[in-house]
């Protein structure tokens, strides 16, 4: 068998065009215009290319698009007073504040100062907790984007065996509550899990969030199962340059699986078109409309 490759960037821009037509007829009908604020910390460069990207996919949705960039040595209360600033103001639907924050900074004290109606990196513990008990809420955009995709692929996912392999806050523990809410019966696995091999060759569906270069082999992965890789890690290459890999090994794993995310294209792109998404959906919630169909959980 060789898998399907999930092909993420295309979904992606798919997802982009109805983002697109989403925010064309807010302003067509309403006269509004969802606003995105992204607020960078210091000059971390893995950082500065993401908000980069962010900045230019907003505005080609036709979204207002909004950079805070800030000295690394910014006091933690001056960031606080610029997130409140961000909340009050009616132009701002969603707030990003880049992680990982400099070490002078209390992360968690930060993100729940987001409004959790603005937040829609769905890190705030308010959404967590709704997301935890099956309510309305912004759904962290990464998992939201592998859900999507295997929807996508494998239509209802009830009764389904899935593993998540990691357990961060950002991706593992929310995927597995939007793989509860789906129906599935879900294992969490982690860098302390004893035979992680046998735990992982249980699974219909593989999610691995490890940041473990290659780390999960082809024969882990039970025949016919679907692989969503959400690694980005960057590897040395023959020619002295770097590479992308994600935390499975695609060359293995491809031989087994029946559809597989790769990497670059798989998972990656899917993160800022959710973003984009999530950022509309806390639009039309802001403005009592009724939110379009297929761009949240
Ligand atoms: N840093 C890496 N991924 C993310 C993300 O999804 N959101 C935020 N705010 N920071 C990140």
């Amino acid at each position: 068998m060789t898998a399907r490759i999930i092909d993420g960037k295309a979904f992606a821009a798919h997802l982009r065009a109805r983002v697109g037509t989403e925010v064309a007829r807010l302003d067509a009908e309403h006269g509004i215009t969802p606003g995105l604020a992204v607020v960078l910390v210091g000059e971390d460069p893995a950082s500065e290319v993401y908000v980069r990207n962010k900045g230019r996919q907003t505005r080609e949705a036709g979204m207002l698009s909004i950079e805070h960039r800030l000295p690394a040595d910014t006091p933690q209360e001056d960031l606080l007073v610029l997130v409140q600033s961000l909340n009050a103001d009616p132009q701002v639907h969603g707030i990003l504040v880049q992680l990982p924050l400099p070490g002078h900074i209390d992360t968690d004290l930060v993100i729940n100062s987001i409004d959790p109606a603005k937040d829609v990196d769905g890190f705030n513990i308010l959404n967590v907790g709704l997301l935890a008990t099956g309510q309305k809420c912004l759904v962290p955009c990464t998992p939201l984007g592998c859900l999507m995709l295997l929807r996508e692929e494998l239509g209802s996912l009830s009764g389904l065996e899935a593993v998540v392999v990691g357990r961060s806050n950002i991706v593992g523990k929310p995927m597995v509550q939007l793989l509860l809410r789906e129906h599935c019966t879900v294992t969490v696995a982690h860098s302390r899990t004893r035979d992680l091999p046998e735990v992982v060759r249980r699974a219909d569906i593989v999610i691995a969030a490890v940041g473990q270069p290659k780390m999960i082999k082809g024969d882990w992965i039970r025949r016919g199962a679907t692989v969503i890789d959400v690694g980005i890690n960057r590897i040395p290459a023959q020619d002295g340059k770097t590479r992308l890999v994600g935390d499975v090994d695609f060359e293995s794993a491809r031989e087994v699986a029946s559809a597989i995310t790769p990497v670059p294209g798989g998972v990656g792109p899917m993160t800022i078109a959710c973003l984009l998404a999530n950022t509309v959906t806390a639009c039309c919630r802001a403005n009592g409309l009724p939110e379009p169909r297929g761009l949240s959980a």
